[in-house]
């Protein structure tokens, strides 16, 4: 996927839209995200992406860890 992962800014920035990880949003609401958004994104109806297909790509959002705090990152604190 060439797009950025966090769900933070919902305003849609990078090369395609928002941010999906760390903190993806629910399951249910992705999915509603999903199969009915009519704005910038084109919608994925089952016939495409089916739930299965879905519910992996959201686990995978999931599994994401959080950025380490820039503090921890010596070549940041110079
Ligand atoms: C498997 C593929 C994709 C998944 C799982 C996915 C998921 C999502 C989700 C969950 C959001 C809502 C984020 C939020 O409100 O925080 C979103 C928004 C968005 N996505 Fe995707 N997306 C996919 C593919 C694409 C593609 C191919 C494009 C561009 C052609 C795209 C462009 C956008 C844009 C522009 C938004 C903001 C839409 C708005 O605010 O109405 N996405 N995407």
């Amino acid at each position: 996927m060439a797009r950025r992962l966090n769900a933070g800014a919902r305003q849609g920035g990078g090369i395609a839209g928002p941010k999906l990880a760390p903190n993806p949003m629910a399951l249910e609401a992705m999915s509603a995200f999903l199969r009915h958004t009519n704005g910038r994104m084109p919608p994925y109806p089952e016939a495409i992406m089916s739930n299965a297909d879905l519910a992996d790509i959201h686990a995978y959002l999931q599994s994401i860890p959080r950025s380490p705090d820039y503090k921890s990152i010596p070549l940041l604190n110079r």
